[in-house]
């Protein structure tokens, strides 16, 4: 897998004021996903990415009762209607190279992926992704949340701030 440099620049912020406003946007997301997608979600410990990911999840009609963390496991998938979502989170990834044990040549070929503590892949994170990067912001509930991608990404999220 090849790790190319892509041109990345911020294509949106929004200051997440509680937990439904988080839920929210990764509702709007969910809509300009399609097959093929890498969404790296950062941040640190209990931030939100969890969060996250399991609206985005829902959003796109996953109706089990739960959705779990990947947090042991490292990675849920899930069988979608229009495509197969991986759902990784590598925080315990001793080595960059088990990762192709989990699936994740398949993941980026075959799916789209959402992935909790990216950098742990190394070389292996595709350049050609789309990073949502969240921070803790002053109140208890309240986080910031950048996201930025290539211009392809900034074309397809154009109309992610609009309801
Ligand atoms: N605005 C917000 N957005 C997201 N979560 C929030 C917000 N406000 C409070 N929370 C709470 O913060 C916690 C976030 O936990 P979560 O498991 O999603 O974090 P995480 O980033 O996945 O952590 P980890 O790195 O351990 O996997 C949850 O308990 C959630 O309810
Ligand atoms: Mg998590």
């Amino acid at each position: 897998m090849a790790n190319i440099t892509v041109a990345m620049s911020q294509i949106y912020q929004e200051e997440l004021s509680n937990f439904r406003a988080t839920a929210h946007l990764a509702e709007r997301l969910a809509q300009c996903l399609r097959f093929g997608d890498i969404v790296a979600l950062q941040g640190p410990l209990g931030v939100g990415k969890t969060t996250f990911a399991r609206a985005l999840i829902r959003a796109l009609g996953w109706t089990e009762s739960e959705i779990p963390s990947p947090t042991f496991t490292l990675v849920q998938q899930y069988d979608l209607a229009d495509f197969s979502l991986w759902h990784f989170d590598l925080y315990r990834l001793e080595d960059a190279e088990d990762a192709f044990e989990l699936g994740i040549e398949e993941a980026f070929s075959e799916g789209v992926s959402l992935i909790e503590w990216p950098d742990r892949l190394g070389r292996y994170l595709p350049g050609t992704r789309l990073d949502v990067l969240f921070s803790f912001a002053e109140s208890d509930d309240a986080r910031c949340v950048t996201i930025e991608g290539d211009a392809a990404w900034a074309d397809r999220l154009d109309g992610l701030g609009h309801e």
